[in-house]
């Protein structure tokens, strides 16, 4: 499993791009939660990003991951005692003082919401296109962020399951890779200058992305750098969201949030604000964009781009 190799570094996030991406997911997850709590289910969850989110905020979460290693995070995360006190606890670390301080704002507000003593998680090794791992109609809320779908086989399959194991009236909270971003221009960008942005593609790979039809997915090889210089490529999927959008109503999924991020941040090249040790000037422009995409992200214009869509889903 490719993702194993990042269990050393997954939680510490040095980079622009991740800590932003986090926030706006687990401030939207937080803001679509209802107040009474209940049975969670987070689909590739990981070292435990969201698990640790819903049950600060009072959940009982199963968390299922085909990579044990970061399974393995997540376990030592859950038994941290200060946790499980029921103390907020940080997601992750950043060296970005914005984004900490959002963040632990953002697990200050989750313990807040929860009423009961706080449960620990269960982690599972399993593949989330597994059935055995959908009792019908039994969940509360499914979450599946940090762009899970992109990476499994069959998401139709996955979408289909995930709706028929929650309630009716149960949250879905779903994240994911979506075409139509600055990302699919910059490479014409980055072959000029000689590679000089590190997005790897060449000209007919970049062509054809761009010519793809718009209600069509695209399938690339994520080029991803690890903190020793190692290089992963993450092959994944980018959804157009109107195909989504009809898979997820056929699934009885009714939107009632949808919110773009990296919508305007991506007005940077992404494989720039990846890379660990930002200047001064880069991060006085990132925070800018940042700052302004909180209040168009959820417009439905601009929720239509960016390199991420969430939802909020119900099922009915
Ligand atoms: C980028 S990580 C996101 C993890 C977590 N949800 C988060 O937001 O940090 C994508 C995860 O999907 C998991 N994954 C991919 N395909 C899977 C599958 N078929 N079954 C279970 N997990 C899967 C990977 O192992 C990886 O942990």
């Amino acid at each position: 499993m490719a993702h194993n190799a990042m269990a050393t570094e997954y939680d510490v996030l040095d980079d622009l791009w991740y800590p932003h991406l986090f926030n706006r997911l687990h401030a939207g997850i937080l803001h679509g939660l209802p107040p009474k709590a209940g049975v969670a289910l987070d689909a590739g969850c990981g070292t435990g990003f969201q698990s640790m989110l819903l049950a600060m905020a009072g959940y009982a979460v199963t968390g299922v991951d085909l990579a044990d290693e970061l399974l393995k995070q997540a376990r030592e995360k859950a038994s941290d005692p200060i946790f499980a006190q029921g103390e907020p606890v940080p997601l992750f670390s950043t060296n970005d003082g914005t984004a900490q301080r959002e963040m632990d704002a953002i697990s200050r507000q989750a313990a807040a919401m929860r009423r009961e003593p706080v449960i620990p998680p269960v982690f599972r090794v399993g593949d989330i296109g597994d059935p055995s791992l959908y009792p019908l109609e039994s969940q509360d809320a499914v979450v599946c962020c940090g762009s899970v779908l992109s990476f499994v086989d069959d998401p139709e399959k996955v979408v289909a399951l995930m709706a028929s194991t929650l309630k009716k009236g149960g949250l879905l909270f779903l994240e994911v890779e979506q075409r139509l971003n600055a990302d699919i221009l910059w490479p014409f960008v980055d072959i000029l200058i000689g590679g000089r942005l590190g997005y790897g593609q060449d000209f007919k790979t970049a062509w054809r992305n761009l010519v793809t039809p718009p209600g069509c997915d695209l399938h690339l090889d994520f080029p991803f750098e690890m903190k020793n210089g190692s290089k992963l490529s993450l092959p994944m999927r980018l959804f157009s969201l109107p195909a989504l959008e009809t898979m997820l109503a056929i699934n009885g999924l009714q939107m009632r949030e949808k919110m773009g991020v990296h919508v305007l941040t991506n007005l940077l090249p992404s494989t720039i604000l990846h890379r660990p040790g930002a200047g001064r000037f880069l991060r006085v422009v990132f925070g800018f964009l940042a700052w302004l995409e909180k209040f168009c992200a959820h417009k439905r214009f601009f929720s239509a781009f960016g390199c991420s869509c969430f939802y909020v889903l119900e099922k009915t």
